[in-house]
């Protein structure tokens, strides 16, 4: 069974060929330069990107696979969440294929996608378990029952954990996308400098809040003198780190513990985050707690991941009509 994969939510435009479920055929993303100027995506410059990048990296990902569109099973197409303009170019090409080939179209939500890169990473990730997908629009906890049946535990009341690494990266003018560069930043920097404020809200639940942690940096700014700022800027950035991946690793491990599961997945952009990956894995290791973080080329944006939840629904025997419709605003739900 091979699955074309195509993501076009945000900035990323990707598409890749899964075979047998899990088995990574190709995996092409083509990544807008365009955004760096303006320190954050501009949402009409992503969809008019998209429209000239998708049907070359579709070229790519079936030519590095050796097959050609025929040979495909299945179409599957992220249909939300994400950029209105952005999910409808993914959602027209997809559907053009899938009309003019007569192969069935499965659209797929983004951040399931995110969870099945877990299983694409490591095929015995079983669940139940909980996830944290934290990446630059959510940050969220959830129970994975079976694959197909979540338990939404908590997500962010204001910014997402990637949108507070862009936020802060901006601020201290060290360039977009923020969470690589406050991450290369702070290996050279002391966590301890500054102790940036933990938001824990209520420890027993798991809701997450980012925005007052982008204000102490701002406020802690404006305090001090260009010339201090530029000279303890690794500083800066491991303390603003070490404070959210603080907060993050906590209420993991919190959250496994109250469904009393002892296997965690990391995944979402920020899951690349050096500091995370090996508080997550020391941490994994001193509460007995099996920790799944994928290799960073499937945490952020890929068709793989989109590829490995059409294949799940397809064997489901579940096919999506020519009239499916993007959701900029889906949420994570159970499969009816
Ligand atoms: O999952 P993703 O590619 O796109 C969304 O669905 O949002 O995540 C992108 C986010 C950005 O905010 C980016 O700054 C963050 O992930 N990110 C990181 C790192 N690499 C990417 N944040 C912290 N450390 C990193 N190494
Ligand atoms: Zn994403």
């Amino acid at each position: 069974m091979l699955v074309l994969g195509i993501d076009t939510s945000c900035d990323e435009t990707a598409a890749a060929v899964v075979k047998d479920e899990t088995v990574i055929m190709s995996n092409v993303i083509s990544s807008q330069g365009i955004h760096l100027e303006y320190g954050g995506v501009v949402p009409e410059l992503a969809s008019r990107a998209h429209l000239t990048l998708l049907l070359p990296a579709i070229e790519s990902a079936l030519q590095k696979t050796a097959c050609t569109l025929e040979d495909l099973d299945v179409i599957a197409v992220t249909s939300g969440p994400g950029l209105v303009g952005c999910l409808l170019i993914g959602l027209s090409m997809a559907k053009s294929f899938a009309l003019s080939l007569d192969k069935p179209l499965i659209g797929v939500n983004h951040m399931e996608g995110h969870l099945f890169a877990g299983r694409l990473a490591d095929p015995n990730l079983k669940p139940p378990f909980v996830a944290l997908i934290v990446s630059g629009g959510h940050t969220q906890l959830v129970h994975v029952r079976h694959w197909g049946s979540y338990d939404i535990l908590g997500a962010t009341r204001d910014d997402a954990a990637g949108e507070a690494f862009d936020k802060v990266a901006k601020l201290l003018q060290v360039g977009y996308p923020g969470g690589p560069i406050i991450d290369q930043l702070a290996r050279e920097g002391d966590p301890t400098y500054i102790a940036f404020p933990r938001t824990y809200l209520d420890r027993d639940q798991f809701e997450f809040s980012f925005s007052g942690i982008k204000t102490s940096v701002r406020t802690y700014l404006t305090k001090q003198s260009a010339e201090r700022i530029d000279r303890d800027l690794p500083h800066i950035a491991a303390s603003f780190q070490e404070a959210v991946v603080d907060v993050l690793v906590d209420k993991t491990i919190a959250a496994a513990k109250s469904r009393d599961t002892s296997s965690i997945l990391i995944t979402g952009g920020v899951a690349c985050n050096s500091r995370l990956r090996d508080r997550m894995t020391a941490q994994g290791a001193e509460h007995n707690v099996r920790v799944t973080i994928p290799p960073p080329i499937l945490c952020t944006d890929n068709g793989a991941m989109i590829a490995a939840v059409g294949s799940f629904y397809f064997i489901q025997g579940r096919k999506d009509e020519l009239d499916l419709t993007v959701n900029p605003r889906a949420t994570l739900k159970t499969a009816s």
